[in-house]
């Protein structure tokens, strides 16, 4: 940053006086001072690429030379990590994150989906599957029941029956048939409230206890304020007990967003802000 502001400088005060020339001694020092903050900053950027070398770490921080890096589309293959790293959202290629999982060749692969998909389209998992046999030649996948029928046809099942809740394929590792083929097995669980999940009132919130020990806690909720009396526990313990799963909505992260703000789209499928929010709580 200081560089740039210092090339910035050089090049401002050059051009001032280059511009505002009263002698020809100006006209040389301003040419130079703009030549100089010119070189500067053209060594700093060709520098940045080679910012993998030591004394050179903290070129790799400066914004302007990230973005000319990024646009350059700029990557460092080493057995070290760089000292920055993007990360970005997997739904470029694979929102489900299974290719890594079938180039290891696993045996069995659980796959939660929660891909916000109202209508059990499975889109992200179809581009999916479809990149990982069309386009990288990893595996097959097969119907376990028939595998004469096409795969996709499960998918199509799987969004018909809504009392199903969960769906598994076959899959061959192998492309070619020098290669030696394996075999496995993908399950996949998705968001989606099954038939026998409906008309179901509201559930007080799992406690640590009952996961790790599999011991009933009392029933609470979680006020709006935090440290809401037990009276309180109990009015809103009897307001969400009379509604039901599917028609829990809202856009805030407590219990009292359901009471109070109960707009929006509904459990399971709910908007971005609410899903990020139930994760959080
Ligand atoms: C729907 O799924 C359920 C649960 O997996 C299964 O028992 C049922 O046979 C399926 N229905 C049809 C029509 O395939
Ligand atoms: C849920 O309730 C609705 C009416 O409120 C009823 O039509 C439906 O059959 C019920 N579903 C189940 C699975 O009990």
């Amino acid at each position: 940053m200081i560089l740039l502001f210092v090339c910035m400088a050089l090049f401002c005060m050059g051009l001032t006086t280059y511009r505002f020339m009263k002698s020809e001694e100006d006209c040389t020092s301003g040419r130079r001072l703009i030549d100089s903050s010119v070189l500067i900053m053209t060594t700093a950027v060709s520098l940045s690429f080679f910012s993998y070398l030591r004394p050179l770490h903290g070129l790799s921080f400066t914004p302007v030379f990230r973005q000319i890096q990024q646009a350059t589309r700029y990557v460092i293959k080493a057995w070290h990590p760089p000292n920055m790293l993007y990360v970005t959202d997997g739904g470029v290629q694979d929102c489900t994150a299974i290719t890594q999982l079938l180039q290891r060749r696993c045996e069995v692969i659980m796959l939660v989906l929660a891909a916000s998909d109202p209508t059990d389209d499975l889109a992200v998992l179809r581009t999916t599957m479809e990149a990982v046999q069309n386009k990288l030649k990893l595996a097959s996948f097969y119907d376990l029941q028939d595998p004469r029928r096409n795969v996709f046809a499960m998918l199509d099942d799987y969004k018909q029956n809504s009392s199903a809740h969960s769906f598994k394929m076959g899959i061959r590792y192998g492309w070619n048939e020098v290669e030696t083929p394996s075999f496995g097995t993908l399950w996949v669980v998705k968001n989606r409230l099954p038939d026998d999940f409906l008309n179901q009132t509201v559930q007080p919130h799992l406690r640590e206890e009952e996961i790790m020990y599999n011991t009933p806690s009392p029933k609470s909720w979680n006020g709006c304020s935090g440290d809401s009396s037990a009276s309180e526990d109990n009015e809103v313990l009897e307001e969400l007990l009379d509604m039901q799963t599917e028609d829990l909505g809202g856009l805030g992260c407590c219990d009292c967003c359901h009471r109070w703000g109960n707009c929006g789209r509904k459990f399971p499928h709910l908007t971005f802000t609410g899903g990020l929010a139930e994760l959080v709580d």
